[in-house]
Protein backbone atom coordinates (compact mmCIF):
# COMPACT_ATOMS: atom_id res chain seq x y z
CA UNK A 1 0.00 0.00 0.00
CA UNK A 2 2.57 2.19 0.83
CA UNK A 3 3.50 2.27 -3.09
CA UNK A 4 0.45 5.19 -3.60
CA UNK A 5 1.55 8.34 -4.62
CA UNK A 6 0.78 11.86 -3.71
CA UNK A 7 -1.35 11.50 -7.40
CA UNK A 8 -3.37 8.42 -6.60
CA UNK A 9 -4.48 9.88 -3.47
CA UNK A 10 -5.54 13.06 -4.82
CA UNK A 11 -7.18 11.09 -7.49
CA UNK A 12 -9.24 8.81 -5.12
CA UNK A 13 -10.21 11.64 -2.91
CA UNK A 14 -11.78 13.31 -6.13
CA UNK A 15 -13.15 10.50 -7.41
CA UNK A 16 -14.69 9.68 -4.00
CA UNK A 17 -16.41 13.40 -4.10
CA UNK A 18 -18.66 11.84 -6.68
CA UNK A 19 -20.01 9.09 -5.05
CA UNK A 20 -20.61 11.64 -2.08
CA UNK A 21 -22.41 14.13 -4.14
CA UNK A 22 -24.73 11.69 -5.30
CA UNK A 23 -25.44 11.01 -1.62
CA UNK A 24 -25.62 14.48 -0.14
CA UNK A 25 -28.26 15.22 -3.16
CA UNK A 26 -30.61 11.94 -3.04
CA UNK A 27 -32.60 13.58 -0.26
CA UNK A 28 -32.90 17.20 -1.44
CA UNK A 29 -35.78 18.56 -3.31
CA UNK A 30 -35.65 21.92 -3.35
CA UNK A 31 -33.58 24.23 -5.68
CA UNK A 32 -31.81 26.45 -2.64
CA UNK A 33 -30.86 23.16 -1.10
CA UNK A 34 -29.24 21.59 -4.56
CA UNK A 35 -27.78 25.05 -5.28
CA UNK A 36 -25.90 24.81 -1.38
CA UNK A 37 -25.17 20.98 -2.16
CA UNK A 38 -23.27 22.31 -5.60
CA UNK A 39 -22.03 25.34 -4.14
CA UNK A 40 -20.25 22.81 -0.85
CA UNK A 41 -18.50 20.81 -3.90
CA UNK A 42 -17.74 23.01 -6.32
CA UNK A 43 -18.06 26.38 -5.13
CA UNK A 44 -14.40 28.47 -4.53
CA UNK A 45 -13.94 27.14 -1.27
CA UNK A 46 -15.28 23.85 -1.85
CA UNK A 47 -14.04 20.43 -1.34
CA UNK A 48 -13.03 19.90 -5.09
CA UNK A 49 -10.79 23.01 -4.89
CA UNK A 50 -9.67 22.52 -1.52
CA UNK A 51 -8.47 18.79 -2.72
CA UNK A 52 -6.38 20.73 -6.27
CA UNK A 53 -4.31 22.67 -3.36
CA UNK A 54 -2.12 20.09 -3.31
CA UNK A 55 -1.41 20.59 -7.29
CA UNK A 56 1.67 22.63 -6.94
CA UNK A 57 2.42 19.73 -4.77
CA UNK A 58 2.61 17.06 -7.77
CA UNK A 59 5.26 15.85 -10.06
CA UNK A 60 4.58 18.33 -12.68
CA UNK A 61 3.73 15.11 -15.54
CA UNK A 62 0.89 14.07 -13.16
CA UNK A 63 -0.78 17.52 -12.83
CA UNK A 64 -2.48 17.63 -15.85
CA UNK A 65 -3.70 13.77 -15.46
CA UNK A 66 -4.98 15.11 -12.05
CA UNK A 67 -6.54 18.18 -13.68
CA UNK A 68 -8.52 15.88 -15.95
CA UNK A 69 -10.10 14.02 -13.40
CA UNK A 70 -11.07 17.23 -11.30
CA UNK A 71 -12.55 18.29 -14.80
CA UNK A 72 -14.56 15.33 -14.72
CA UNK A 73 -15.99 15.60 -11.07
CA UNK A 74 -16.94 18.94 -12.22
CA UNK A 75 -18.90 17.93 -15.36
CA UNK A 76 -20.77 14.97 -13.38
CA UNK A 77 -21.67 16.97 -10.90
CA UNK A 78 -23.22 19.90 -12.44
CA UNK A 79 -24.82 17.50 -14.37
CA UNK A 80 -26.57 15.84 -11.76
CA UNK A 81 -27.50 19.19 -10.58
CA UNK A 82 -29.14 20.51 -13.81
CA UNK A 83 -31.18 16.87 -13.97
CA UNK A 84 -32.74 17.21 -10.73
CA UNK A 85 -33.67 20.44 -11.02
CA UNK A 86 -35.01 19.50 -14.53
CA UNK A 87 -37.33 17.37 -12.33
CA UNK A 88 -38.05 19.51 -9.68
CA UNK A 89 -39.54 22.48 -12.35
CA UNK A 90 -41.64 19.07 -13.90
CA UNK A 91 -42.82 18.17 -11.01
CA UNK A 92 -43.48 21.64 -10.40
CA UNK A 93 -45.53 21.91 -13.57
CA UNK A 94 -47.17 18.77 -12.98
CA UNK A 95 -48.97 19.77 -9.75
CA UNK A 96 -50.04 22.52 -11.57
CA UNK A 97 -51.82 20.87 -14.23
CA UNK A 98 -53.29 18.19 -11.67
CA UNK A 99 -54.81 21.06 -9.24
CA UNK A 100 -58.84 20.93 -9.96
CA UNK A 101 -60.02 23.98 -11.06
CA UNK A 102 -63.84 24.30 -10.94
CA UNK A 103 -64.63 26.31 -14.22
CA UNK A 104 -68.50 26.44 -12.67
CA UNK A 105 -67.51 28.77 -9.88
CA UNK A 106 -68.63 32.13 -10.23
CA UNK A 107 -65.79 34.96 -11.07
CA UNK A 108 -64.91 37.33 -8.90
CA UNK A 109 -66.31 40.97 -9.84
CA UNK A 110 -63.88 43.62 -11.08
CA UNK A 111 -65.24 46.80 -10.77
CA UNK A 112 -64.91 48.71 -13.61
CA UNK A 113 -64.43 52.35 -14.31
CA UNK A 114 -67.02 54.19 -16.90
CA UNK A 115 -67.60 57.28 -18.46
CA UNK A 116 -70.05 59.88 -15.99
CA UNK A 117 -73.17 59.92 -17.61
CA UNK A 118 -72.72 63.76 -19.11
CA UNK A 119 -69.68 62.36 -20.95
CA UNK A 120 -71.91 59.42 -22.41
CA UNK A 121 -74.78 61.68 -23.44
CA UNK A 122 -72.07 64.10 -24.73
CA UNK A 123 -70.62 61.93 -26.90
CA UNK A 124 -73.85 60.51 -28.06
CA UNK A 125 -74.90 63.95 -29.11
CA UNK A 126 -72.01 64.62 -30.59
CA UNK A 127 -72.00 61.65 -32.82
CA UNK A 128 -75.58 62.20 -33.81
CA UNK A 129 -74.61 65.50 -35.47
CA UNK A 130 -71.61 64.58 -36.82
CA UNK A 131 -73.15 62.06 -38.72
CA UNK A 132 -75.28 65.52 -40.25
CA UNK A 133 -71.37 66.82 -40.79
CA UNK A 134 -70.78 68.83 -38.09
CA UNK A 135 -67.23 68.98 -35.93
CA UNK A 136 -66.83 69.60 -32.95
CA UNK A 137 -65.05 73.11 -32.04
CA UNK A 138 -64.25 74.70 -28.30
CA UNK A 139 -63.55 78.06 -26.61
CA UNK A 140 -62.53 78.74 -22.90
CA UNK A 141 -64.65 78.78 -20.17
CA UNK A 142 -63.03 82.22 -19.08
CA UNK A 143 -64.03 84.58 -21.98
CA UNK A 144 -64.21 87.59 -22.54
CA UNK A 145 -66.96 90.04 -22.46
CA UNK A 146 -66.97 90.73 -26.13
CA UNK A 147 -66.83 86.87 -27.21
CA UNK A 148 -69.73 86.22 -24.84
CA UNK A 149 -71.75 89.40 -24.98
CA UNK A 150 -71.02 92.10 -27.26
CA UNK A 151 -70.32 89.74 -31.07
CA UNK A 152 -73.63 88.39 -30.17
CA UNK A 153 -75.37 91.65 -30.47
CA UNK A 154 -75.72 91.90 -26.29
CA UNK A 155 -74.24 95.25 -25.74
CA UNK A 156 -73.06 95.98 -22.00
CA UNK A 157 -76.52 98.34 -21.58
CA UNK A 158 -78.61 95.33 -23.05
CA UNK A 159 -81.92 94.25 -21.22
CA UNK A 160 -81.41 90.90 -22.10
CA UNK A 161 -78.08 90.57 -20.39
CA UNK A 162 -80.22 89.87 -17.26
CA UNK A 163 -81.60 86.87 -18.72
CA UNK A 164 -78.20 85.34 -17.66
CA UNK A 165 -76.79 86.01 -14.29
CA UNK A 166 -73.45 86.62 -15.05
CA UNK A 167 -70.26 85.52 -12.98
CA UNK A 168 -67.58 88.48 -13.39
CA UNK A 169 -63.76 87.42 -13.14
CA UNK A 170 -63.37 91.46 -13.76
CA UNK A 171 -65.02 94.61 -15.47
CA UNK A 172 -63.90 92.64 -19.12
CA UNK A 173 -63.83 88.88 -18.07
CA UNK A 174 -66.58 86.62 -17.11
CA UNK A 175 -67.05 82.75 -17.32
CA UNK A 176 -69.06 81.99 -20.12
CA UNK A 177 -72.60 81.87 -19.76
CA UNK A 178 -73.30 79.90 -22.49
CA UNK A 179 -71.29 78.07 -25.47
CA UNK A 180 -72.50 81.34 -27.46
CA UNK A 181 -69.27 83.04 -28.09
CA UNK A 182 -67.86 79.37 -29.55
CA UNK A 183 -69.94 80.81 -32.36
CA UNK A 184 -68.07 83.83 -32.61
CA UNK A 185 -64.68 82.15 -32.30
CA UNK A 186 -65.80 80.03 -35.04
CA UNK A 187 -66.77 82.54 -37.21
CA UNK A 188 -63.83 84.65 -36.60
CA UNK A 189 -60.85 81.71 -37.87
CA UNK A 190 -62.82 79.78 -40.42
CA UNK A 191 -64.74 81.07 -43.60
CA UNK A 192 -67.99 79.36 -44.58
CA UNK A 193 -69.05 76.52 -45.30
CA UNK A 194 -69.55 76.08 -41.09
CA UNK A 195 -70.82 73.40 -39.22
CA UNK A 196 -69.57 72.74 -36.15
CA UNK A 197 -71.43 71.63 -32.70
CA UNK A 198 -69.38 72.91 -29.37
CA UNK A 199 -70.15 71.33 -26.26
CA UNK A 200 -68.70 72.57 -22.58
CA UNK A 201 -69.07 73.96 -19.15
CA UNK A 202 -71.14 77.02 -18.54
CA UNK A 203 -71.88 79.31 -15.23
CA UNK A 204 -74.54 81.53 -14.43
CA UNK A 205 -75.64 82.61 -10.96
CA UNK A 206 -78.89 80.26 -10.45
CA UNK A 207 -79.37 77.14 -8.22
CA UNK A 208 -82.08 74.69 -7.41
CA UNK A 209 -83.46 71.85 -8.44
CA UNK A 210 -83.24 71.69 -11.99
CA UNK A 211 -80.13 74.68 -12.60
CA UNK A 212 -76.46 74.38 -11.22
CA UNK A 213 -74.33 77.34 -11.12
CA UNK A 214 -71.99 75.06 -13.58
CA UNK A 215 -73.47 72.86 -16.06
CA UNK A 216 -72.68 71.96 -19.56
CA UNK A 217 -74.60 72.78 -23.08
CA UNK A 218 -74.00 72.08 -26.58
CA UNK A 219 -73.50 74.87 -29.47
CA UNK A 220 -74.62 74.11 -32.91
CA UNK A 221 -74.00 76.60 -35.83
CA UNK A 222 -73.97 76.13 -39.17
CA UNK A 223 -73.36 78.87 -41.72
CA UNK A 224 -73.52 78.57 -45.59
CA UNK A 225 -75.40 80.19 -49.01
CA UNK A 226 -78.78 79.22 -48.64
CA UNK A 227 -79.47 77.93 -45.13
CA UNK A 228 -82.86 78.49 -44.78
CA UNK A 229 -85.27 77.91 -40.61
CA UNK A 230 -86.12 74.85 -42.16
CA UNK A 231 -82.51 73.62 -41.83
CA UNK A 232 -82.61 74.00 -38.48
CA UNK A 233 -85.57 72.68 -37.66
CA UNK A 234 -84.89 69.39 -39.87
CA UNK A 235 -81.49 69.13 -37.89
CA UNK A 236 -83.46 69.66 -34.70
CA UNK A 237 -85.94 67.04 -35.39
CA UNK A 238 -83.75 64.38 -36.34
CA UNK A 239 -81.34 64.86 -33.25
CA UNK A 240 -84.35 64.46 -31.06
CA UNK A 241 -85.60 61.39 -32.85
CA UNK A 242 -82.48 59.77 -32.96
CA UNK A 243 -81.02 60.81 -29.35
CA UNK A 244 -84.51 59.36 -27.86
CA UNK A 245 -84.95 56.17 -30.62
CA UNK A 246 -88.77 57.28 -30.66
CA UNK A 247 -90.74 59.26 -33.29
CA UNK A 248 -90.91 62.44 -31.33
CA UNK A 249 -92.18 65.65 -32.79
CA UNK A 250 -90.65 69.17 -31.58
CA UNK A 251 -92.21 72.84 -31.17
CA UNK A 252 -90.62 76.26 -32.39
CA UNK A 253 -91.76 78.59 -30.10
CA UNK A 254 -90.98 82.02 -30.84
CA UNK A 255 -88.53 83.42 -28.76
CA UNK A 256 -85.90 86.52 -28.41
CA UNK A 257 -82.91 85.48 -28.38
CA UNK A 258 -80.40 88.90 -29.35
CA UNK A 259 -78.32 86.89 -31.66
CA UNK A 260 -80.91 85.07 -33.38
CA UNK A 261 -83.67 86.11 -35.73
CA UNK A 262 -85.99 84.74 -35.82
CA UNK A 263 -85.40 82.89 -33.01
CA UNK A 264 -86.95 80.10 -30.85
CA UNK A 265 -87.70 78.11 -27.82
CA UNK A 266 -87.26 74.55 -28.82
CA UNK A 267 -90.16 71.97 -27.23
CA UNK A 268 -89.57 68.54 -27.69
CA UNK A 269 -92.70 66.04 -27.02
CA UNK A 270 -92.65 64.76 -23.61
CA UNK A 271 -90.97 61.41 -22.94
CA UNK A 272 -92.55 60.62 -19.87
CA UNK A 273 -96.37 60.73 -20.73
CA UNK A 274 -99.26 60.33 -23.44
CA UNK A 275 -99.14 64.47 -23.49
CA UNK A 276 -101.36 66.91 -22.68
CA UNK A 277 -104.04 65.70 -19.80
CA UNK A 278 -102.28 63.31 -18.65
CA UNK A 279 -100.70 63.84 -15.16
CA UNK A 280 -97.00 64.28 -15.57
CA UNK A 281 -94.50 66.13 -13.28
CA UNK A 282 -91.89 66.47 -16.03
CA UNK A 283 -93.98 68.45 -18.46
CA UNK A 284 -96.33 69.74 -15.99
CA UNK A 285 -98.75 68.34 -18.31
CA UNK A 286 -98.53 70.00 -21.23
CA UNK A 287 -96.95 67.42 -23.25
CA UNK A 288 -94.17 69.44 -24.06
CA UNK A 289 -90.32 70.07 -22.41
CA UNK A 290 -88.03 72.80 -23.20
CA UNK A 291 -84.57 71.62 -24.52
CA UNK A 292 -83.02 74.44 -25.63
CA UNK A 293 -82.66 77.66 -27.83
CA UNK A 294 -82.16 78.14 -31.77
CA UNK A 295 -82.47 80.91 -33.97
CA UNK A 296 -81.37 82.23 -37.66
CA UNK A 297 -78.09 83.73 -36.84
CA UNK A 298 -78.52 87.79 -36.66
CA UNK A 299 -77.20 89.76 -39.17
CA UNK A 300 -75.47 91.78 -36.79
CA UNK A 301 -73.61 88.95 -35.53
CA UNK A 302 -72.10 88.68 -38.68
CA UNK A 303 -71.10 91.77 -39.29
CA UNK A 304 -69.49 91.76 -36.05
CA UNK A 305 -66.95 88.32 -37.08
CA UNK A 306 -67.41 90.13 -41.02
CA UNK A 307 -69.12 87.42 -42.86
CA UNK A 308 -71.17 88.61 -45.82
CA UNK A 309 -74.63 89.09 -44.74
CA UNK A 310 -75.67 89.24 -48.44
CA UNK A 311 -73.98 86.18 -49.85
CA UNK A 312 -74.44 83.72 -46.57
CA UNK A 313 -77.26 83.04 -43.72
CA UNK A 314 -76.95 80.62 -40.73
CA UNK A 315 -78.62 79.11 -38.20
CA UNK A 316 -77.56 78.16 -34.38
CA UNK A 317 -78.73 76.45 -31.46
CA UNK A 318 -78.18 75.67 -27.81
CA UNK A 319 -79.55 72.71 -25.59
CA UNK A 320 -78.23 71.71 -21.93
CA UNK A 321 -77.01 68.28 -21.55
CA UNK A 322 -77.97 67.49 -18.39
CA UNK A 323 -81.19 67.74 -19.52
CA UNK A 324 -81.04 65.67 -22.28
CA UNK A 325 -79.49 63.18 -19.75
CA UNK A 326 -82.51 63.87 -17.31
CA UNK A 327 -84.82 62.98 -20.18
CA UNK A 328 -83.25 60.35 -21.12
CA UNK A 329 -82.85 58.45 -17.78
CA UNK A 330 -85.67 60.20 -15.74
CA UNK A 331 -82.60 62.06 -13.40
CA UNK A 332 -84.56 64.41 -11.52
CA UNK A 333 -81.91 66.36 -9.53
CA UNK A 334 -79.49 68.48 -11.28
CA UNK A 335 -77.27 68.01 -8.38
CA UNK A 336 -76.94 63.80 -8.80
CA UNK A 337 -74.33 64.82 -11.50
CA UNK A 338 -71.89 66.46 -9.45
CA UNK A 339 -72.05 65.29 -6.13
CA UNK A 340 -69.65 61.60 -7.67
CA UNK A 341 -71.79 59.35 -5.65
CA UNK A 342 -70.81 56.04 -6.78
CA UNK A 343 -74.27 54.61 -6.33
CA UNK A 344 -75.92 57.20 -8.95
CA UNK A 345 -72.73 57.22 -11.25
CA UNK A 346 -72.74 53.09 -11.74
CA UNK A 347 -76.24 53.19 -12.57
CA UNK A 348 -75.15 54.34 -16.52
N1 LIG B 1 -77.20 80.65 -25.87
C1 LIG B 1 -78.61 80.50 -25.60
C2 LIG B 1 -78.79 80.22 -24.11
O1 LIG B 1 -77.88 79.74 -23.50
C3 LIG B 1 -79.21 79.39 -26.40
C4 LIG B 1 -79.19 79.66 -27.86
C5 LIG B 1 -78.16 79.18 -28.64
C6 LIG B 1 -80.24 80.34 -28.45
C7 LIG B 1 -78.16 79.41 -30.00
C8 LIG B 1 -80.24 80.59 -29.80
C9 LIG B 1 -79.20 80.10 -30.57
O2 LIG B 1 -79.83 80.47 -23.57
Amino acid sequence: MSDLSATDVTIAELDAFEVEFSRVIAPLSDEQAIRGAQAQFLGKKGKVAEAMKVLGKLPPADRPKVGAVANRIKATIESEVARRLGELAQAAAEADLARVVDVTLPARPVPAGRLHILSQVRLEMIEIFAELGFVVADGPQIETDWHNFEALALPKDHPARDMQDTFYVSEDIVLRTHTSPVQVRTMLTQAPPIRIVAPGFVYRRDDDLTHSPMFTQIEGLAVDEGLSFADLKGVLLHFVKRFFKRDLGIRLRPSYFPFVEPGAEVDMQCVFCAGPGSACRVCKSTGWVEIGGAGMVDPDVFQHVKIDTERYTGFAFGMGIERMAMLRHDINDIKFYYEGDVRFLEQF
